[in-house]
């Protein structure tokens, strides 16, 4: 939800600020803008429309000279996408220029408050008032000793909700000024040269040395340096980290689309995450501390998450409840945090989300520890606030994930749920060692099927995607992980191509989605899980018989069954039940991107929608 930058250095700013904000545009892509400082002032250049138009009017940053600025991309919240309503925002008297990602929830106060004292409005933002409050008490604080950092407190003193704020000021030429609460930001450290963004791929092709912010400490970035603050404004050391992501694995590396890329390093991507967790046949979680004693004393788990990370929560609910016997609760996080859950410190609470920055999963996370739960997080970037903040946090190695459709997240995620599931089992001892030692097994071979899966299933399913990528509605159906399944293939498919589909259970169909079924409609069945797959069969001959046409995904040994049954057959290499999502959703992934494609979608930046969602 919007990406800022900044930067301070030798160079041209806004070629600089344009780089970084092309990297982060899967944040938020309705308009774009930058400010630069230079002899004559703050410049604020500012357009709606993707990052494109910017460049456009900027002639790739030439037009716009200065070393010193910030920069924005946005995902709309307060103000339709506009160019009066793009960042940078800027004061009334034109000293600060702001960038924002995030939402102050109480601006319509503070906004009306300045009104009544003269200062005038000219854009719907919420970021403006912040503006605004740094220019009314800046004006007012005089010549202290540093009276823009004492404007920042007063501000930050005053707004409620979430912020990253990056800030230059027409009076202090030489500096950035940073700061956050509940929106992800960092600092990067170069030579002769220093950055804000809000997240490392933006500034990844420039530095590896970061410094991560905590709530309301402020950043101010020189070229020689940057200083930090706590909230009170007493100077503070930041540990430097260095970041290991590949600069690579930002890129496209020769693929049309971020998508494409992230679905074919499934393979990979499940490898590094499954591989270094099992040693010699057991599953070793190190990165946690979750004793054999700590797993006896667990009465409950909830697994709470949104979107994509939601739908690996209801495969875990399956793979939980059928190897550990325990009650598991899957929660979508908005609901969680409203529907006042009860739990105790003998609940775990697995709290899944690649960015973790999801603003309801983030609180959700919280309102689990206030409880006294235990609290252990699935995340894919390292140092998130999720992560931070979490009891124990297990890390998905997936690598950066660009593309808004999630895929090898939502793999690596899954992976690591059978990793939990498995150690548990492991170390309470409730199952046959030889038992174990199978899943193991086929947890360790699970990229290699995975790399099959997707090698048989390019061309055969873009020949199908071909067939159907004009349809207006479809329909995914499957019984147990089936229907997880199903969600997330349904999600992967409506949020890329536009195209109305639900997921349903297939013995739900009859009691009210069968009337939906006409001639044509085109209905995708998963019946790989093995225990229900006749009476996945019995479904699709109801749906037939009202004459949709049906594609089966199911595994291989039953490919000859299927194809009794069904119009069109897909079939994937046979895994342990609980683990047959990690196979059956691969060709889904790739059906939704063929059909995005042959629709001229934007695949990587669907319409309405961005990559981390960090406002409520
Ligand atoms: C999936 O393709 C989506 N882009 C979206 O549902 C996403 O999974 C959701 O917003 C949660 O994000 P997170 O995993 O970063 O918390």
């Amino acid at each position: 939800m919007c990406g800022i930058v900044g930067y301070i250095g030798e160079e041209q700013a806004a070629p600089v600020l344009l780089e970084g904000l092309g990297k982060l545009e899967y944040r938020g892509y309705d308009s774009a803008g930058v400010a630069v400082h230079n002899d004559s002032g703050l410049h604020v250049v500012k357009s709606k429309g993707r990052l494109a138009v910017l460049e456009e009017i900027l002639h790739k940053g030439e037009t716009l000279p200065g070393t010193v600025g910030i920069g924005h991309t946005r995902w709309a919240t307060h103000g339709a996408p506009s160019d009066v309503n793009s960042h940078p925002q800027v004061s009334d008297g034109g000293t600060f220029a702001v960038v924002h990602n995030g939402i102050i929830e109480n601006y319509l106060y503070l906004k009306n408050h300045l009104k009544r004292r003269g200062v005038e409005f000219v854009s719907d933002t919420d970021t403006e008032v912040v503006a605004q409050m740094l220019e009314y008490y800046y004006s007012r604080n005089g010549e202290g000793p540093d009276p823009v950092l004492a404007a920042i407190k007063q501000v930050t003193d005053r707004v409620e909700g979430s912020y990253a704020l990056g800030i230059i000021c027409a009076d202090c030429p030489e500096k950035v000024f940073a700061v956050r609460k509940d929106s992800p930001l960092i600092v990067g450290l170069g030579d002769r040269e220093n950055f804000i963004a809000s997240d490392v791929t933006a500034i990844l092709s420039r530095t590896r040395r970061i410094c991560r912010l905590k709530d309301r400490e402020i950043a101010v970035l020189e070229r020689d340096g940057a200083s930090f603050f706590d909230g009170d404004l007493y100077p503070i050391e930041k540990p430097e980290e260095t970041v290991e992501w590949d600069v690579a694995a930002a890129e496209k590396g020769g693929y049309e689309h971020f998508m494409m890329k992230e679905i074919c390093e499934q393979p990979e991507a499940l490898r590094k995450t499954i591989s270094p967790r099992i040693r010699e046949g057991r599953i070793q979680l190190d990165d946690i501390p979750l004793s054999r004693e700590d797993i006896q004393g667990i009465s409950r788990i909830f697994i709470v998450a949104c979107g994509t990370s939601y739908h690996v929560g209801a495969v875990a609910k399956y793979a939980f409840e059928k190897l550990l016997r325990l009650p598991i609760e899957v929660d979508v996080a908005s609901e969680f945090r409203y529907r006042d859950p009860i739990l105790d410190e003998k609940t775990l609470v697995i709290i899944i989300s690649q960015s973790g920055e999801t603003a309801d999963t983030l609180a959700a996370l919280r309102e689990a520890k206030r409880q006294g739960a235990r609290t252990l997080s699935i995340v894919n970037v390292v140092g998130s606030t999720i992560a931070n903040e979490s009891d124990g946090v297990l890390y998905t190695w997936a690598g950066p994930e660009i593309a808004v459709a999630s895929t090898k997240a939502y793999s690596t995620q899954l992976a690591m749920i059978y990793l939990i599931a498995l150690y548990m089992v492991q170390e309470l001892g409730v199952l046959p060692e030889e038992e174990l030692a199978g899943y193991v097994e086929a947890l360790e071979e699970l990229p290699q099927m995975a790399a099959r899966c997707l090698e048989e299933g390019k061309e055969a399913i873009q020949y199908f995607a071909a067939q159907y990528f004009n349809a207006g509605d479809m329909y995914f159906i499957g019984r147990n992980v089936d229907y997880a399944a199903s969600l997330e293939a349904s999600l992967k498919l409506k949020e890329i191509s536009y195209i109305h589909s639900e997921a349903y259970t297939g013995g739900e169909l009859k009691h009210g989605p069968i009337s939906l079924i006409e001639d044509g409609v085109l209905v995708i069945a998963i019946c790989t899980y093995g225990k229900l797959f006749d009476k996945m069969m019995a479904n699709i001959r109801e749906v037939k018989a009202r004459g949709a046409v049906v594609l089966g995904i199911g595994t291989e040994d039953m490919r000859s069954k299927l194809a009794q049954e069904t119009d069109w057959q897909f079939c994937v290499p046979k895994v342990p039940d609980f683990m047959l999502p990690s196979m059956s959703i691969l060709p889904l992934q790739l059906f939704a991107y063929y059909v995005a494609s042959m629709k001229g979608c934007d695949i990587d930046k669907p319409r309405n929608l961005a990559k981390s969602v960090t406002v409520e």
